[in-house]
């Protein structure tokens, strides 16, 4: 099925190949009018083949001549209203309300929206999450987390196969230091690993630390043991091994919490396969000595001394770094995992570290490097514009945010809708704290700083999680008022009876959900679709306002208004899915 936009546009296209014959026109065909004022859709195309034109004629060529020419091509009737030029010669398009309510409840009525699965299929691995394993998890992990899973889910409703990787920090310097102070404070951890238990992993890691902080001689015993482990010394691997189970417990205790898939396989996984790596680089002439280390020259990159700056693959003493280690899962992942497309999701300071590896593994043939991404996000502030801390400075945890959110969340339910069970409550309180969580950061374009104020999050009104959960609930609402499932009207009731200009704005913005998708998809962008649903209940709360329902004589119009109410909800629903938000009956 495809939307009111492709369809249009093939045939515009038609009109404008008759008109351009051999020339070939760069802009877009069509794209939707800024104002409504110029109808639904513009082809602006008339300027840039004048001056084509022109050139090939060696003559000046006036566009709104082009512009005739091509209306005089146009075969449209079947879906726009008679087109019209405007300005220096723009062509105005205007949908049929017939057509457009036709292609709406069509749409609707097909459970992915009329919104085609990709003709090829592909195994696609994002790599999100990725929390380093030593602490539990906190407000930096929080961006990765959602933003990763929710491009995971835009990549599987297109119809991919998805493998959701979480490369967790596992195998870095910090476990030196943990185990040696286990070494030191509970040695009978090393010979009995399976009674070893961490009663909180904060208050552990926080001791460790403070032993690592004082004392050079624990520093360098700390520095050996990073050695021990992954040489692979039985004992140490043990309760390493502990250590890293208990870590991913709280973890994955998240993840519940969010709705979130993820399988670890954390940096350790790929510790046999570095040696390997280096080697192949170096015999492929990749890789080279500097200053004790091994590193790749790659072109483009200088020190602020505008020399060569390497990629550093293997360091001075031997030892393999972050880059290795991805170089590794990319080998592995197109090797024996056999993915086609590689999305990475981390903050926006990696990106070179992405461009480098990605740089690298084409060198050497492991992939292409237009089948890996990199989406690099901002970061999470505070109110205030600072990073996001505790009132005494520390560093948020993302189980005590997560459950302030809830409760937060709870008191407003309470406040908004007097009377409902502790039942209901909790479920509301649930679904609208995280969901506010989630939406606040997906709201906001990935690249930039966002500001995390929970007033904001909270509010009743504005692009939030609230004000769209609340819209859905009102389309509920109606179905108890009216005692018949709006929802299920959908299927049974058509909108062509509706011809108020509120209700013709709410289908068009119905009726362009495929091509926001397209969007969405292309940049990877979940605040594309936000914005698309919360406009979507901005233009039902205008509808809600200027059309009645409810004391509605005409039972037939009755019927339609409250079908066109079941289909915003139905878009509602899928929309917030997407993001992985929970819709409520009831607030
Ligand atoms: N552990 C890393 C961090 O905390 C994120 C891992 C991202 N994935 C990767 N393959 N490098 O920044």
């Amino acid at each position: 099925m495809k939307s009111l936009l492709a369809q249009l546009r093939d045939k515009v296209s038609l009109a404008v190949s008759a008109v351009a014959g051999d020339i070939e026109i760069k802009g877009a065909i069509l794209v939707p009018s800024q104002n409504p004022k110029f109808g639904d859709y513009q082809c602006n195309v008339s300027m840039e083949l004048a001056g084509k034109l022109g050139k090939a004629r060696g003559e000046k060529v006036n566009p709104r001549q082009v512009a005739t020419a091509i209306m005089e091509k146009l075969e449209v009737s079947e879906l726009s209203e008679e087109p019209e030029i405007a300005g220096p010669g723009f062509i105005n398009f205007k949908l049929k309300n017939d057509v457009l309510a036709d292609y709406a409840i069509t749409m609707l009525r097909d459970e992915r929206l009329g919104i085609a699965k990709v003709a090829n299929p592909e195994r696609v691995l994002v790599d999100f999450s990725g929390p380093n394993l030593a602490k539990e998890m906190h407000v930096g992990h929080l961006r990765s987390t959602i933003i990763g899973d929710s491009v995971a889910r835009f990549m599987e409703f297109e119809g991919h196969e998805v493998l959701r990787m979480n490369h967790v920090g596992d195998w870095g310097t910090q476990f030196g230091m943990l185990i040696q102070f286990i070494r030191t404070t509970r040695p009978g951890a090393l010979e009995n690993p399976e009674n070893f238990e961490i009663a909180d992993l904060e208050d552990f890691y926080r001791e460790a630390k403070k032993m690592f902080d004082e004392s050079d001689e624990f520093k360098d015993a700390a520095r050996r043991a990073v050695v021990d482990l992954q040489s692979g010394d039985e004992a140490t691997l043990a309760v390493w091994k502990v250590f890293c189970e208990e870590s991913l417990k709280h973890c994955h205790e998240i993840y519940g919490q969010l709705d979130i898939k993820i399988s670890d396989r954390g940096e350790s996984a790929y510790n046999d396969m570095l040696k390997d790596v280096v080697e192949d680089l170096k015999s492929a002439g990749k890789a080279e000595q500097t200053e004790g280390a091994w590193g790749v020259f790659l072109d483009g990159y200088k020190n602020k001394d505008d020399e060569p700056l390497p990629t550093i693959v293997q360091k001075s003493d031997g030892g393999y770094i972050y880059a290795t280690t991805d170089l590794a899962a990319i080998r592995y992942r197109f090797a024996e995992q056999k993915t086609d497309k590689l999305i990475y999701v981390t903050d926006a300071r990696q990106k070179t570290h992405f461009d480098q590896v990605f740089e690298i593994s084409e060198l050497m043939d492991w992939a292409p490097k237009d089948s890996m991404r990199h989406i690099g996000f901002g970061m999470m502030l505070g109110a205030d514009g600072k990073p996001f801390k505790t009132r005494t400075g520390g560093t948020v945890k993302l189980k005590d945010l997560l459950a302030e959110a809830e409760s937060r969340a709870g008191e407003l339910a309470r406040e908004l809708t007097p009377g409902l069970s502790e039942e209901e409550y909790k479920e509301i309180a649930f679904a609208a704290g995280l969901g506010g969580v989630k939406y606040s950061d997906l709201s906001h374009g990935v690249a930039t700083d966002y500001k995390f104020d929970w007033n904001k999050m909270l509010a009743t009104d504005g692009n939030t999680a609230i004000y769209i959960l609340m819209t859905f609930a009102r389309t509920r609402g109606l179905s108890r008022k009216a005692g018949v499932d709006v929802d299920s009207l959908v299927d049974a009731t058509d909108l062509a009876r509706l011809t108020e200009e509120q209700e013709i704005k709410l289908i068009k913005k119905i009726a362009s959900t495929p091509d926001v998708w397209q969007g969405v998809v292309r940049d990877l962008a979940p605040h594309l679709l936000l914005n698309h649903l919360y406009e979507l209940a901005r233009d039902f709360g205008s509808f809600w306002n200027s059309c009645p329902i409810m004391k509605l004589e005409d039972e037939e119009l009755k019927q339609s208004r409250l079908a066109l109410a079941g289909g915003v909800g139905r878009v509602l629903k899928w929309g917030l899915s997407m993001v992985g938000i929970q819709t409520l009956d009831k607030l």
